[in-house]
């Protein structure tokens, strides 16, 4: 087996393979998703989603995140700023059978910005907890515990540079997976990211609870049984 290429599990999802494809909006459509499938990709995942448009049965929104004909694994991305309406957009979600759902912490579009949605999140890392746990608690009720995971950017600008705290609050708040995107909004062209800092500071631990649900908790390596997901 090519070493680079080896299986992964995001919390309770195991896949075979870890050859993803990226959301792209206006891309990553189902058609495109399936061939990418059918060409290998282990998982992919839909392009943003309005989590508004959702709670309003916009029509457009829920043909954007079905599955696709041949796709087997995916992951539908959510993008907002209200806990409650994230919460309600992901329960109705539940049709769909996601095998993951993933919030959209990197859209740097001005008029997803403007709503405090996408990248305008990492400005606000506690919003990012709280989006997260309500996205965890739809999970558990309707959807199977599908992973809650969390596209995000290095920061909003290069002074802000607060992934690192963002994944571990994301972690905290029961984030299965953090996928980064290593620029900031602000400056599309440089890359910001520091393998070191991020894995240093986003060591989790897992552990089962008495009723049954995964207990995540962040620490530093040093405190033995920890892994990164
Ligand atoms: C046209 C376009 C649309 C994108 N749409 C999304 C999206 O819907 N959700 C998301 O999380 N990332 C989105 N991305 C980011 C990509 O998933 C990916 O992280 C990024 O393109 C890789 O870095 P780079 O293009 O800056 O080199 C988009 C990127 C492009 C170029």
């Amino acid at each position: 087996m090519n070493i680079l290429y080896r299986p992964v599990k995001i919390g309770s999802l195991e896949l075979p393979g870890n050859l993803f494809l990226a959301p792209v909006a206006g891309y990553t459509d189902r058609a495109f998703r399936s061939i990418c499938t059918d060409y290998g990709a282990d998982f992919s995942f839909t392009e943003l989603a309005s989590a508004e448009a959702l709670t309003r049965g916009g029509k457009a929104t829920f043909a954007l995140i079905r599955r696709g004909e041949t796709e087997k694994r995916y992951a539908i991305q959510l993008f907002g700023h209200d806990p409650q309406i994230m919460y309600r957009a992901a329960v109705a979600l539940s049709p769909f059978h996601p095998d993951a759902v993933d919030l959209n912490a990197g859209c740097p579009v001005p008029k997803v910005v403007k709503t405090g949605a996408g990248s305008a999140l990492m400005k606000d890392p506690s919003l990012v907890c709280r989006i997260v746990e309500e996205l965890v608690r739809a999970s558990r009720e309707v959807l199977g515990n599908a992973p809650v995971t969390v596209k995000m950017r290095s920061g909003w600008d290069a002074e802000h540079l607060n992934y690192a705290e963002c994944a571990r609050i994301a972690y905290e708040a029961g984030a299965a997976m953090v996928s980064l995107h290593p620029r900031t909004r602000t400056v599309a062209s440089v890359i910001y990211w520091d393998n070191r800092r991020f894995a240093h500071n986003t060591m989790v631990r897992q552990q089962s609870t008495n009723d049954g649900r995964t207990k995540t908790t962040c620490g530093r390596r040093s405190a033995g049984k920890w892994a990164i997901v």
